[in-house]
């Protein structure tokens, strides 16, 4: 989608973190949003500063852990701001501790935000972007998507999920109007869930140094615009080291020991415990 100027975008977890950046992008460039997260205040927050680049903003408030409220979703932004031109399937959660540790519940519910709702969203939204010949859509997804993290075994599962239903989606829907994007951070600093871990925790190994939110705002736009199937966001390149994981799946348990990803993970695990 080459024009984003006046198109109408849903992204989810707007209310902070990277959503609060990639709505100030999206806004720059002229694109309408419907803004959602569960915190309310914020998201109002949010929405009072995008439309100084005039453009029209919504908040709509849902708890994506909530199947009910995720169905919805669209009818809601149709109704308030018209029909969703960019899906941006944003919003996220992490835990870091052993997974013997885990309940159910908490491996459904990281499963439902992360991984089912935005299918859900994405399902919603599509057959009325097919009718109207555009769409696009982004799925968020990590790093941890492409090799795993321990500690956070069901947070790097759902990440992986998100590049497979790309990859699977964009495929189905090849010579249609509608393009499907990943955008694969690494550690992103200054904001975010990795920022507020890293005030806990300290800082992750040199290896994984990390990258910013400008660089991930920028992938988001450039995947819209160019159609782009996969973009790694690291502040080094790291998918030669993907390649070679690939290639030797037997590599990755060394590799994860010498990036430093076990020592790190203690860390983030025993703070939070
Ligand atoms: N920051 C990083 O280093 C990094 C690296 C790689 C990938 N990512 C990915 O980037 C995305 C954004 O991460 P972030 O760092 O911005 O995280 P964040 O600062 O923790 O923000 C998460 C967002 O998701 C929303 N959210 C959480 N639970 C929700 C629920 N049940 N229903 C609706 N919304 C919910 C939050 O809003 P409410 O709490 O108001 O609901 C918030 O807006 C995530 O998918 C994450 O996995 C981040």
């Amino acid at each position: 989608m080459k024009e984003l100027k006046e198109r109408n975008a849903l992204l989810t977890g707007a209310s902070r973190g990277l959503g609060v950046h990639i709505a100030r992008a999206l806004a720059k460039e002229g694109v309408n949003l419907a803004l959602t997260a569960r915190s309310v205040d914020a998201l109002e927050k949010v929405r009072e500063e995008v439309i100084s680049h005039n453009i029209k903003a919504v908040a709509i408030p849902a708890d994506l852990s909530e199947t009910v409220q995720v169905m919805s979703l669209s009818d809601k932004v149709d109704d308030k701001l018209g029909p969703i031109d960019i899906l941006i399937n944003n919003a996220g959660i992490e835990w870091a501790t052993p997974f013997r540790d885990y309940s159910p519940q908490e491996i459904e519910k990281m499963i439902q935000v992360n991984f089912t709702a935005p299918m859900i969203l994405t399902r919603a939204v599509l057959p009325g972007m097919l009718n109207r010949g555009r769409g696009h859509i982004v799925n968020m997804s990590s790093i941890a998507g492409k090799t795993g993290f321990p500690n956070q075994t069901p947070y790097a599962s759902t990440k992986a999920g998100m590049i497979m239903f790309t990859n699977s989606l964009r495929t189905e829907l090849d010579g249609t109007p509608v393009g499907v994007s990943v955008i694969c951070p690494g550690f992103v600093a200054e904001d975010g869930m990795y920022a507020e871990m890293e005030k806990r925790a300290g800082p992750a190994p040199r290896s994984l140094k990390p990258t910013t939110p400008e660089k991930v705002t920028s992938a988001v736009i450039k995947a819209i615009k160019k159609d782009s199937a996969e973009i790694i966001v690291n502040a080094r390149p790291i998918r030669p080291i993907f390649i070679l994981q690939e290639t030797f799946p037997g590599f990755n348990t060394t590799l994860h020991k010498v990036l430093g990803t076990p020592a790190y993970a203690e860390k983030i695990s025993d703070d939070q415990s």
